[in-house]
């Protein structure tokens, strides 16, 4: 072991056990760049290191990508310590010092897998910890519950760390599917030559999820699947699938490109084209949700981007808790063909669960006859490439911090953007009293959605 730790806040968390820690052993067990770092887990519960490693245990048991071993995890576990604190109480922050000066421990990163509003209280606690402030601090999203809250806690944060060492997780931008978007759209001239509005009718982009809300109400009735799921990871994939090829490889530049997206985003005018909402029925029995709440768990958009590629392609987005299926998926429909009776060609790109990327396009049927008939290529990625050899999204993160590597990290400009466009759409649904519309759960959702899209000679792809 060497004297770098990787210390998180808030070990005891539903974050910590589901991904974080499987992805730390499954790093370890491949020797990965963060095999040689001691974990200090950081919660307020009375646990001894061995308590937390039993309880660790059955998470990483369930969790990992690799099959878990007795004798993996003894490896793993030894990097661990549980170390009890109320990261609230600054005045705890000394003794934090005392026990990092004793184990010889420096080059550090942190972890902030707590709510956002602790953030700045725990940057603030860390200032009296001696080279912290040239450590590494990971975040997890929501960065900010609006526009305001992001740009105040930016700066609260910015005081502390420098900005090149705060890195803002958007655990999709780790999805294997998600970096290959770039991949598949600029290497293949068939596609990137049909790139634009005038071969392509629309983009959807599909997150349904079967869960609900879960242990999560008190965050959750706050937000709303806009500021959850909309404005970071379905902003980011929009911003991907329709950027311009970057000048270069460079994070910069990457994030340049998908700025110009973002700031392209048509400003909404009728909100009654743009936005259908949506919330399961027995959302108001969760726990610590407000008996009254109007908070949406289903959002589907139709949104454009104001530049010469895009001009006059709606850009759809649906994601909801609770609905008939979990999956992510990209379907670009590409405009008709001149010959009336051909269906228009479809391509997928299946982010999640399966991976892959599935093409419609039309032959004639075979035999005596000149019908034409649809043919379909899937090519399920996740089918033939080992799952052990895809790290996990969070596994690629917290590796590419630890090599510095801002590529597949959120940026500041981007959220503030994203925010801004966010916060916007929702004072003008509040102003115009949009009805949140009750659906069944295990559904596709409401109806109106359909509507949304069916009113303009579109529909969602299945
Ligand atoms: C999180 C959201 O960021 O992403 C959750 O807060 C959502 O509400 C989750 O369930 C979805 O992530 P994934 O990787 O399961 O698609």
């Amino acid at each position: 072991m060497n004297n770098s730790a990787f210390t998180i806040f808030g070990g005891t968390g539903d974050l910590t056990f589901r991904k974080l820690l499987p992805a730390l052993y499954n790093m370890n067990t491949t020797k990965g760049p963060a095999a040689d770092r001691q974990i200090i887990i950081i919660g307020r519960r009375d646990y001894t290191t061995e308590k937390y490693c039993s309880i660790a245990q059955d998470w990483v048991k369930k969790f990992s990508r690799l099959p878990y071993t007795d004798k993996d995890f003894k490896n793993f576990s030894q990097r661990i310590t549980y170390y009890k604190m109320d990261f609230t109480n600054l005045s705890s922050y000394d003794q934090l010092d005392e026990y990092y000066k004793r184990h010889d421990l420096s080059q550090h990163i942190f972890y902030f897998a707590v709510a956002p509003r602790f953030f700045s209280t725990i940057a603030e606690g860390l200032t009296n910890v001696s080279h912290a402030c040239h450590g590494k601090v990971i975040l997890e999203k929501p960065f900010g519950a609006d526009l305001d809250s992001a740009k105040l806690l930016n700066i609260q944060l910015e005081k502390f760390f420098s900005a090149e060492n705060i890195f803002r997780i958007d655990h999709y931008l780790g999805k294997e599917m998600i970096r290959n978007i770039q991949t598949l759209r600029f290497s293949n001239p068939i596609f990137s030559n049909l790139w634009n509005s005038r071969y392509i009718e629309s983009v959807q982009i599909s997150a349904p999820e079967d869960m609900g809300i879960e242990s999560r109400g008190g965050y959750y009735d706050a937000s709303g699947a806009l500021r959850d799921m909309v404005q970071n990871h379905l902003f980011q994939i929009l911003s991907i699938v329709a950027m311009e090829w970057p000048e270069q490889l460079s994070s910069t530049a990457m994030h340049d490109a998908q700025i110009r997206i973002l700031r392209a985003l048509r400003p909404v005018k009728n909100i009654r084209e743009t936005l259908v909402l949506g919330q399961y029925k027995g959302y108001h029995q969760e726990r610590l949700v407000k008996p009254n709440s109007t908070t949406e768990t289903y959002a589907a958009l139709r949104l454009f981007i104001d530049n010469e590629r895009w001009w006059g392609t709606p850009f759809y987005i649906r994601t909801g808790k609770k609905l008939n299926r979990r999956e992510i998926k990209l379907a670009i429909v590409f405009r008709p063909s001149f010959l009336e009776k051909a269906p228009q060609n479809i391509l997928i790109i299946k982010i999640q669960p399966s991976e892959g990327v599935y093409l419609q396009f039309n032959i004639k049927k075979p035999g005596d006859t000149d019908e034409i008939i649809q043919a379909k290529m899937d090519f399920s990625q996740s089918e033939y490439v080992k799952r052990l050899n895809t790290p996990e999204a969070y596994e690629r993160l917290i590796k590419a911090c630890i090599n510095n590597n801002k590529l597949w990290f959120s940026q500041w400009d981007q959220i503030e953007l994203s925010w801004n466009f966010i916060d916007k759409l929702h004072e003008l649904y509040k102003w115009e009293h949009l009805p949140v519309f009750k659906y069944e759960p295990f559904t596709s959702g409401p109806e109106q959605a359909d509507e949304l899209l069916n009113q303009f000679g579109h529909s969602w792809i299945d």
